[in-house]
């Protein structure tokens, strides 16, 4: 196995499309760089699949790095990318770089942040300090007040051609890759015939240079509502309630633990 770096995911464009997850603790994330993940985003989703919020908006900082630390120590060949979550560079410039450096230094080769042309400054300061950047350009999860909902973005010609702006934008500035999120698959491929860095699609269609998943939907860890995008590979909700509710019947009829 290879280990995965801003060079080679860069070099993978138009070669090997990637299958890239999130993951948020040691245990999944080694699971997921065994079976051979290129990418591990340590997504603010944290805050929906682990923390129990509704949104990205209320993870801290303290929250990525404890989690950063811990994906980090466990994988080996993944690259780590680290999610800045709301509020820790949308405050300036000056303190979003002390917070990238935070994320990096808890284990993060490369971070990631919400925003096209208005967050191009910042991007430019990241890499200009050795930071890698993945950026992340239609539907972002930490404007849901801004959009009254998750909903789709790039519908209109308008929207769609802001979003190749901001895709062109943040290549431009110096973003190794760039996360497409909940656009149509016809902007997400004329975005991804436009930029020389890759594409990763989640809610995009097919064309993209590489895939998210986010690690409770891929594995069919989260109940209910399903989106249209995401596929299960699993179904381990299912699976864990069966030990669970096995184990309790076991004790509670003296099965376990044996005599
Ligand atoms: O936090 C997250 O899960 C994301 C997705 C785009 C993968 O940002």
């Amino acid at each position: 196995m290879k280990k995965w770096n801003v060079a080679n995911v860069r070099a993978a464009k138009g070669r090997e499309k990637l299958g890239c997850c999130t993951a948020y603790d040691a245990c999944f994330a080694r699971l997921a760089d065994e079976a051979g993940v290129p990418i591990v985003l340590v997504g603010d989703s944290l805050g929906m699949n682990v923390l129990g919020y509704r949104t990205t908006l209320p993870v801290e900082m303290s929250d990525t790095l404890a989690a950063v630390g811990a994906v980090s120590r466990a994988v080996k060949d993944a690259m780590v990318v680290g999610d800045m979550p709301f509020g820790s560079y949308q405050c300036g410039d000056d303190e979003a770089v002390k917070n990238a450096v935070a994320v990096v230094k808890a284990g993060a080769e490369a971070v990631k942040l919400e925003g096209g042309v208005s967050v191009c400054g910042l991007i430019r300061r990241l890499v200009g300090a050795g930071i890698p950047v993945l950026a992340h350009v239609g539907m972002t999860p930490q404007s849901v007040n801004e959009y009254g909902g998750f909903k789709k973005q790039g519908k209109t010609h308008e929207e769609a051609d802001r979003v190749l702006a901001d895709a062109r934008a943040v290549e431009e500035a110096g973003a190794f890759a760039v996360t497409l999120e909940c656009v149509p698959s016809e902007l997400a491929a004329s975005v991804t015939a436009a930029l020389s860095i890759p594409t990763v699609g989640i809610g995009a269609g097919p064309v993209c240079d590489a895939q998210w998943l986010v690690m409770h939907d891929l594995l069919g860890l989260n109940e209910g509502h399903v989106p249209s995008f995401v596929k299960q590979y699993a179904h381990l909700a299912d699976e864990a309630k069966r030990a669970f509710a096995s184990y309790v019947e076991e004790v509670a009829s003296g099965t376990f633990p044996p005599a």
